[in-house]
């Protein structure tokens, strides 16, 4: 399944998949689109991933995959994707919250942080100021620029 951007139409879509998967989605706009990555089956939403950028920092939020298609590394290649992407735009730290993948992350390479090391920028976020509880878990990915032809061996390709 092809993982790719969203397309500007998909807002409601992706409001109604992330709702579906009791993720936060009522600050959801149109231009949030262009940081999402999708992946569908026909016309359908399978999967998804967003960047809310605080450059040099970067919030990822909005994992979803749905339930028949879990268990199959499709998280991680979203997740992936959008590490590589964050990482070719030169951001330097993502950070994110979560009440349900506290332990999906930390396998995946991402480190507990205390919210009160997070940048102002990226606590400014509405996740962080309004629509994760206290009790999330708040982790951080360092993004080291990869000299070319390196190999990521945190997350090698399936
Ligand atoms: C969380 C969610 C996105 C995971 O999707 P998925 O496609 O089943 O995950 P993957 O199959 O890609 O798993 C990625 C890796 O994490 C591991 N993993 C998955 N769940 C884990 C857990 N609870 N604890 C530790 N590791 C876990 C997998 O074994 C896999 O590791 P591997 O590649 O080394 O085998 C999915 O369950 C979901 O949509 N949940 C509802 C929404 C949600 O809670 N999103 C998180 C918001 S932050």
């Amino acid at each position: 399944m092809t993982i790719e951007p969203a397309a500007s139409t998909e807002l409601s879509l992706l409001q109604e998949f992330l709702t579906a998967h009791a993720l936060p989605a009522e600050d959801l706009e149109a231009r949030h689109l262009e940081e999402f990555l999708v992946c569908r089956e026909g016309d359908q939403l399978v999967g998804c991933v967003a960047l809310e950028p605080y450059p040099p920092d970067g919030l990822l939020r909005s994992l979803a995959v749905r339930e028949d298609q879990r268990g199959r590394g499709l998280a991680r290649r979203l997740v992936d994707q959008l590490v590589e992407r964050a990482r070719q735009r030169g951001f330097t730290t993502l950070y994110l919250l979560t009440t349900t993948a506290e332990a999906l992350f930390l396998h995946l390479g991402w480190l507990p942080t205390d919210r009160a090391e997070v940048p102002d920028a990226v606590r400014q976020s509405s996740e962080f100021a309004a629509l994760c509880p206290a009790s999330a878990a708040c982790l951080r990915l360092p993004l080291s620029p990869r000299s070319p032809g390196e190999r990521d061996t945190r997350s090698p390709p399936r």
